[in-house]
């Protein structure tokens, strides 16, 4: 299988390159990034391209089409996450999040295998909303923001009957090096879940290779598809 991943030089992104390069089911790890993406310690170097481009709004190369092209499935890590997003203007982040992913999901279906459907795995977040009239009291312009781009996704793939299909997948905070686990119980207590960063990219990668069981996962679905694909591996 050949499968593009975004975000790969970010904390979830990279994960699941370093898990897709030690995967023998997949053969070809497209690394689709504004910069080179290199390869993480004790993963093997043959399977990863590194495709470097620098404003993915745009229309793709032809060249960039072609190192795209007869993939099986993209899981899409690259945003501007809430913190970043803070510094920049609202108008810079929705293009990164919302435009630069539907760019990248139709180019992406355009050039896929047509053997099976293109599978197209999207994180977001838990607490992104779908609903625009909803009224949020915390940063609710982004979470609009990033609850559209889910929208947009699953209508996308209704609207190409079967030729794509979407997951969205809604993690809590994500849990590295321990990042959270002093304050895990009252993370729990809060009621906002958290995952470790490497049970979220098995979990991703899983669906990506063996289909979807739904297309949104929130955390605790990902925290025990995410464990049980670790265990077996
Ligand atoms: N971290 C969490 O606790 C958490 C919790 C829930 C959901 N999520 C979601 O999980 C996903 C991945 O998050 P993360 O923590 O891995 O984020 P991250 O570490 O900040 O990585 C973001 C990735 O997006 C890329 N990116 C950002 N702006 C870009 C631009 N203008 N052009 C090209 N690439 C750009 C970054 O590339 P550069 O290295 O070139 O900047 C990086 O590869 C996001 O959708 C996030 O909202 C994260």
């Amino acid at each position: 299988m050949k499968i593009i991943l975004t975000g790969a030089t970010g904390l979830v992104g990279a994960e699941c390159v370093r898990l897709a390069l030690n995967n023998p089911q997949i053969t070809e790890v497209v690394a689709l990034a504004r910069k080179p993406v290199t390869v993480p310690d004790g993963a093997s170097r043959s399977k990863l391209r590194s495709v470097v481009v620098e404003d993915l709004s745009q229309e793709y190369s032809e060249d960039v089409k072609e190192q795209l092209s007869g993939a099986h499935a993209c899981i899409w890590n690259l945003a501007i996450t809430p913190s970043k997003a803070r510094a920049l203007p609202a108008n810079d982040v929705s293009k990164v999040c919302l435009d630069y992913t539907m760019t990248g999901i139709k180019t992406m279906a355009s050039v896929a295998s047509t053997e099976v459907p293109f599978r197209f795995v999207y994180t977001s977040g838990a607490l992104s909303e779908r609903d625009p009239s909803k009224s949020l009291w915390l940063n609710p312009e982004y979470r609009k923001m990033r609850g559209e781009v889910e929208n947009r996704l699953l209508d996308y793939a209704v609207d190409t009957a079967g030729k794509v299909e979407v997951q969205v997948t809604k993690p809590g905070l994500i849990d590295h090096a321990g990042r959270f686990a002093a304050a895990r119980t009252l993370l729990s207590a809060t009621g906002l879940s958290n995952i470790n960063v490497s049970e979220l990219a098995a979990a991703e990668l899983n669906q990506a290779l063996g289909g979807f069981d739904k297309d949104t996962l929130m955390t605790t679905d990902l925290v025990r598809i995410g464990r049980e694909a670790l265990w077996n591996s």
